[in-house]
């Protein structure tokens, strides 16, 4: 079933998969959205595959429940453990961030040898280098666990953030990947320490934001799904709405997501998932 002027459907465990709406909100304005961010139960980053494919499917139907034509799976950590269970669970066609990373991290490596982080469990289900092995690339996976929680007390630009980064990829760039060309920000909250990696990574390396890398795959997906209508009014490509849904205090999300999205959220739907 599809309408005109689709529902894109958001997951992520919590406010860093807005990142990635921001990234949907600048390339598809004439969408609408539901963001799901399931805040009660993150971090998923350190969960088993069972719990987190539990918790994104019942995310996922929350979200086609809700009208969502499309589901996009913001969080690396969702999609590195459960995107097939998500699909498999769906009605509606799924996006994860892991293959249009992938595919954006080939298209950018000059001698294709990469360095991804993310999350302890998406680098330990070693999903970006399955994505990445299969283009013929050269993978390190380095699992950077603190940065999830100082991104999420705004330290963006901290020394201390920035000491923390310089361990990680210091080892991440060491022996053997000295002359990796790209680093893949394999988790929904490193887009906001773009930045402050830059200085840290060494001068040749590019930075691939799967954000940005998902967005321009959902708008391929959607020209599929809803080929372009001649003659469409112009009013009805007015400004998205973006409903937010969040399974613990509306209050915080408010907070803590407009670092994310880069401007303020007015309303947020508190939702109690029955397991
Ligand atoms: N959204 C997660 C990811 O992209 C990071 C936060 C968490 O561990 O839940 O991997």
């Amino acid at each position: 079933m599809t309408t005109r002027r689709p529902t894109i459907g958001v997951f992520d465990s919590g406010f860093g998969g807005l990142t990635v709406l921001k990234a949907l909100l600048e390339l598809i304005p004439d969408a609408d959205y539901a963001y799901f961010g399931d805040t009660a139960r993150l971090p998923y980053g350190s969960k088993s595959v069972e719990t987190v494919a539990r918790y994104a499917v019942e995310a996922a139907h929350f979200l086609e429940n809700n009208g969502s034509a499309l589901l996009v799976i913001a969080c690396n950590t969702a999609t590195a453990l459960a995107l097939d269970s998500i699909t498999a669970a769906a009605h509606v066609p799924v996006v994860g961030v892991i293959e249009p990373g992938a595919e954006a991290a080939d298209s950018v490596s000059k001698n294709k040898k990469v360095v991804v982080i993310g999350t302890e469990a998406t680098v330990s289900s070693h999903a970006y280098r399955k994505a990445l092995e299969a283009r013929d690339l050269h993978v390190r996976e380095k699992a950077c666990p603190l940065l999830v929680p100082l991104v999420e007390e705004g330290w963006v630009e901290h020394p201390v953030t920035e000491q923390v980064a310089r361990i990680y990829l210091g080892e991440a760039f060491g022996e053997g990947f000295q002359d990796a060309d790209v680093l893949v920000l394999g988790c929904t909250h490193y887009p906001l320490l773009k930045a402050l990696l830059h200085r840290v990574v060494p001068p040749h390396v590019s930075i691939v934001d799967s954000a940005e890398s998902t967005g321009r795959a959902v708008v391929a997906h959607l020209e599929n799904l809803l080929p372009p209508t001649p003659g469409m009014p112009e009013e009805r490509r007015a400004r998205p709405r973006v409903r937010f849904f969040a399974t613990d205090s509306e209050d915080k999300f408010r907070r803590l997501g407009a670092r994310f999205l880069g401007h303020a959220i007015d309303a947020v739907q508190h939702v109690d998932l029955k397991e």
